[in-house]
């Protein structure tokens, strides 16, 4: 489709499309199309669901870097401990770094691919790390990872065996990021990660779930977050569904985080902006003190009627564990957002009785050095 990129907060247009933070104010740009040049085939409903299905909605010609993300099973559920709850997950482990941040890393290393790029960087808590160093590799250009101090090591060596260049930072998500963007400035690298074209990748976790349940929308969706692109983009993509007529009504969206590093909770509780804490969290892919995407986070819950919640880390790893025994595999930042659905059942319960829950089960890459399968 055609774009333009936008300033999200003073709202000027940017001449240049390899930017990656407005050049006036330096906030984080969104990609603003004209939905006239949008092209769907004749048959576009009866394609199979996949990033690939989706290319007439992002800013990209072809998906150069396809290397089939997507497509990932929406399963339904009956456990005792969600009774009387419709309960679906969306099974982002299966994508082929075991995270849903492969949907961003297509788009994002197409874009570098089209504007001519031999590498890339980017800050990671490690699991976005892993996914473009992955897809740098396999597109044959170089990719140099910050990661925090905290990432797992798990992590860490699967970006080397990927064969990025890895650079840790001693200290946490943000540091890594100001690393990264400063990188890219002296060494003309192309900058991925929470940036505006890994959130258009990342819209087609929700077009596929409402086309996997046939567009009767559910009531309630629980997502993890870090940086918030994940619950921008779902945003995003369901306004555009809206748009186009296709849904009538809007998902209330639970937006979780843990209690060690919860900055849009906090904001959203106290009506404030978002402001920076140490995150201190076993949760360690969510692990952001300052969400880049905040701001458009808390739009995206006040606009869906939504909420943020905040559970402590043993009920995180309790999430995992549940999960676990039902075959399902996630890491703990990747069953924070069933744990979100587990503490709301305990003191909201009654709103959720009957009620349709999308859990995005977001990542499997297991901290502790062993990796799921
Ligand atoms: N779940 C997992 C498994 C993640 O790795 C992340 C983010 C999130 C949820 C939250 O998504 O940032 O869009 O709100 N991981 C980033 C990373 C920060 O570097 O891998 P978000």
């Amino acid at each position: 489709m055609d774009y333009r990129l936008r300033c999200s907060r003073c709202a000027s247009y940017s001449r240049d499309n390899t930017r990656f933070r407005c050049r006036s104010c330096g906030s984080v740009l969104e990609v603003e199309y004209n939905y006239r040049s949008l092209a769907l085939p004749d048959n576009f409903r009866s394609l199979r669901i996949s990033n690939g299905k989706y290319v007439p909605f992002f800013p990209v010609e072809s998906l150069r870097a396809g290397l089939g993300e997507g497509g990932t099973q929406l399963l339904q559920r009956h456990m005792r401990i969600t009774k009387g709850i419709k309960l679906y997950l969306k099974m982002e482990t299966k994508n082929p770094t075991r995270s849903f941040k492969d949907r961003g890393s297509s788009v994002e290393i197409t874009k570098a691919l089209d504007f001519g790029f031999d590498r890339v960087v980017c800050a990671s808590t490690g699991n976005m790390g892993m996914s473009i160093a992955h897809y740098a590799k396999v597109m044959g250009i170089g990719a140099t990872i910050f990661i925090s101090a905290n990432a797992n090591k798990a992590k860490v060596a699967k970006i080397r065996k990927y064969g990025a260049r890895v650079v840790r930072v001693d200290k946490d998500f943000n540091e890594a990021l100001r690393k990264a963007e400063a990188f890219a400035l002296s060494e003309s690298a192309f900058v991925c990660g929470d940036y505006h074209f890994r959130k258009e990748g990342q819209k087609t976790v929700i077009y596929e779930i409402l086309e996997q349940m046939r567009y009767d929308v559910p009531d309630f969706i629980f997502v993890p977050v870090g940086n918030a692109t994940l619950l921008s983009a779902i945003h995003k993509g369901l306004m555009e569904f809206r748009m186009l007529g296709w849904i009538d009504r809007l998902p209330r969206i639970i937006a979780v985080q843990s209690e060690g590093c919860d900055p849009l909770v906090r904001a959203y509780g106290r009506k404030s902006r978002i402001s920076y804490m140490v995150p201190n969290t076993v949760a360690d892919a969510i692990a952001v003190g300052y969400p880049t995407f905040g701001t458009q986070g808390l739009m995206a819950l006040r606009d869906t009627r939504g909420d943020a919640i905040r559970v402590p880390d043993h009920k995180i790893t309790e999430a995992v564990r549940l999960l676990g025994k039902e075959g399902i595999f996630a890491e703990t930042g990747g069953a924070a957002g069933f744990a979100g659905l587990l503490e709301m059942r305990g003191w909201k319960g009654r709103l959720l009785e009957g009620k349709k829950v999308v859990v995005v089960v977001t990542g499997n890459n297991e901290p502790r050095g062993r990796i799921w399968s």
